[in-house]
């Protein structure tokens, strides 16, 4: 059944994911599974600023379990009113959220798988000033965004500067520049955002990790059985010969 629900979101989301297509150049997420201590620093980055607006209803707190957390350090996480075997919702109420945003804050459970985590991680780190949105911040990848630029505080205020490559028939590429500093270098505030679509990634699908596994056994087994019908053919064919 909550195949066939996750299913259902996949299609729905489809269009979202023609529209991510929007041509800017998009940076690649350095994600990786097998990072328990990374994917921990991610949960722990996401309960702490993104629960605040974001649901993510198909993950379970215990869930956290399987990238090696304590239960002591999940109940550290654990927002009020919340137990171990709830699912990760957002604090701020939907409605109130829609109200101060113009928009919903979508539910972030597959978000990595429909957007990719190359577009979450470029997402996540261009947000820019503009003085000309009700919000005072654009994205380059999500022109006309309606989340606010939480990550302002951690990297730094971004402007967008456009540069003309190539003389005057050239073309214009559009840059980001940090004009002032956040509380993290900008190599500490990539990595990051890199913890955090790792959460994100494992998060959209937790059984991945099991699948890596079963792969292995199957390759395994496989491998073992090879070697046992070689022997059994050698065994029989010695008295032909
Ligand atoms: C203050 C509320 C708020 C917080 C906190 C917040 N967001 Fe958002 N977020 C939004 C809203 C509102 C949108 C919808 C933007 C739109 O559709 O224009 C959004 C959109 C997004 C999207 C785009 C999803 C899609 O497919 O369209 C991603 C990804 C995202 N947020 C990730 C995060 C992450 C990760 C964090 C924590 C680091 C976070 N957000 C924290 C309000 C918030």
């Amino acid at each position: 059944m909550k195949a066939i629900k996750k299913l259902w979101m996949l299609v729905l989301l489809m269009p979202a994911m023609a529209i991510a297509n929007t041509g800017v150049h998009l940076d690649k997420a350095p994600s990786n599974l097998n990072d328990k201590a990374s994917l921990q620093r991610g949960a722990q980055f996401f309960a702490a600023n993104c629960l605040a607006c974001h649901s993510a209803s198909y993950m379970r707190y215990n869930r956290l379990m399987d990238i090696g957390m304590s239960e002591a350090e999940i109940k550290a996480i654990l927002p009020e009113g919340s137990k171990m075997g709830s699912t990760m919702q957002a604090v701020m109420a939907s409605a109130d959220a829609k109200a101060a945003f113009g928009v919903a804050p979508p539910d972030l459970s597959v978000t990595a798988r429909a957007r990719g985590t190359d577009w979450v991680y470029t997402y996540l780190r261009s947000f820019y000033t503009d003085p000309t949105r009700p919000s005072g911040v654009n994205n380059l990848v999500f022109p006309g965004v309606g989340m606010p630029n939480i990550m302002a505080g951690y990297q730094g205020e971004q402007v967008l500067e456009v540069e003309k490559h190539g003389g005057a028939a050239g073309h214009e590429v559009q840059v980001l520049k940090l004009v002032s500093p956040g509380a993290m270098t900008p190599a500490q505030f990539d990595a990051t955002v890199g913890d955090l679509v790792n959460f994100l990634d494992f998060m959209s699908e937790p059984a991945k990790m099991v699948r890596y596994k079963l792969g292995y056994i199957v390759l395994g087994f496989l491998f073992l059985l090879l070697i046992l019908s070689y022997a059994l053919k050698k065994e029989f064919w010695k008295d032909v010969h």
